[in-house]
């Protein structure tokens, strides 16, 4: 790998936060935020397929969410089936390959037919994995991975465990980034960030454009990961 492929994170993770305040800020309803978070992702995911990004994660609906109220929550479920019916065939022929990771159990069917007709049509793209977290929580999947294992009756182990994770079909995250200031996790990829670095940006997520992705990343390339080891380990020429 060149040294400037090393700087570039493979996988970047992010938790879309701020749509509410971004339509609070202009005396919108929440939803208008939201749609225009919609807006914001397909300029994120055109930004990451031309940096060679292989995958892009993203948080667009947590197991905590059915919480908001009832209005809220089926406007969030009837724009992801439009977005759904509108953006796919772009990103089938921008080379992105989609999957949904979450409970689908709890979604209308209406929705899961729509998640399974998006994934599988866009099953062979290569240039961009994006996953789309939907009715999604980390203690949900790692919950969900241990009793899969249990009912199978295999060992739970690191590898087993992690291998029946919803995200076993891509590396951990490099990035996490977090947009509209919080400085929480708000259960997304408890398991799968262990050693990721984190970005949090006070940016609101419609606000967050190419710029700030861009920022995102150089702060990215600035950080020694260093796995448990010492500064002096990973600074030390390797062995060829
Ligand atoms: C994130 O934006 C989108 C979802 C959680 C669905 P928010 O809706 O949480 O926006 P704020 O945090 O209220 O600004
Ligand atoms: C996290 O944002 C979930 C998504 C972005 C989908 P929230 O806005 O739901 O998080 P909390 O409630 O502020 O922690
Ligand atoms: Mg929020």
């Amino acid at each position: 790998m060149t040294e400037s492929a090393k700087l570039l994170p493979q996988h970047i993770a992010i938790v879309m936060d701020g749509n509410g305040r971004w339509a609070r800020q202009r005396f919108l309803p929440r939803l208008a935020g939201h749609s225009q978070g919609v807006d914001s992702l397909r300029r994120c995911v055109r930004a990451c397929v031309a940096r060679g990004i292989g995958v892009l994660t993203v948080f667009a609906f947590s197991s905590e969410n059915w919480n908001r109220p009832a209005e809220e929550v089926s406007g969030l479920m009837n724009l992801l089936a439009k977005a759904l019916g509108r953006e796919v065939p772009q990103l089938n022929q921008d080379g992105v390959r989609l999957h949904f990771v979450g409970e689908k159990a709890g979604l209308a069917d209406s929705v899961r037919q729509g998640l399974e007709q998006a994934e599988r049509l866009t099953a062979g793209n290569q240039r961009l994995v994006l996953n789309v977290c939907f009715n999604y929580g980390g203690r949900w999947d790692i919950a969900q991975a241990a009793a899969r294992l249990a009912a199978q009756g295999q060992p739970i182990t690191e590898a087993s465990l992690h291998a029946a994770t919803a995200l076993a079909h891509v590396p951990d995250p490099d990035l996490v980034i977090r947009t509209g200031g919080e400085m929480r996790i708000s259960n997304f990829l408890l398991w799968q960030a262990a050693y990721s670095e984190f970005v949090f940006s006070e940016r609101l997520w419609p606000d967050f454009d190419e710029a700030a992705l861009d920022q995102a990343i150089a702060s990215y390339a600035g950080r020694e990961r260093r796995f448990g080891r010492t500064s002096e380990q990973i600074q030390a020429p390797q062995p060829a």
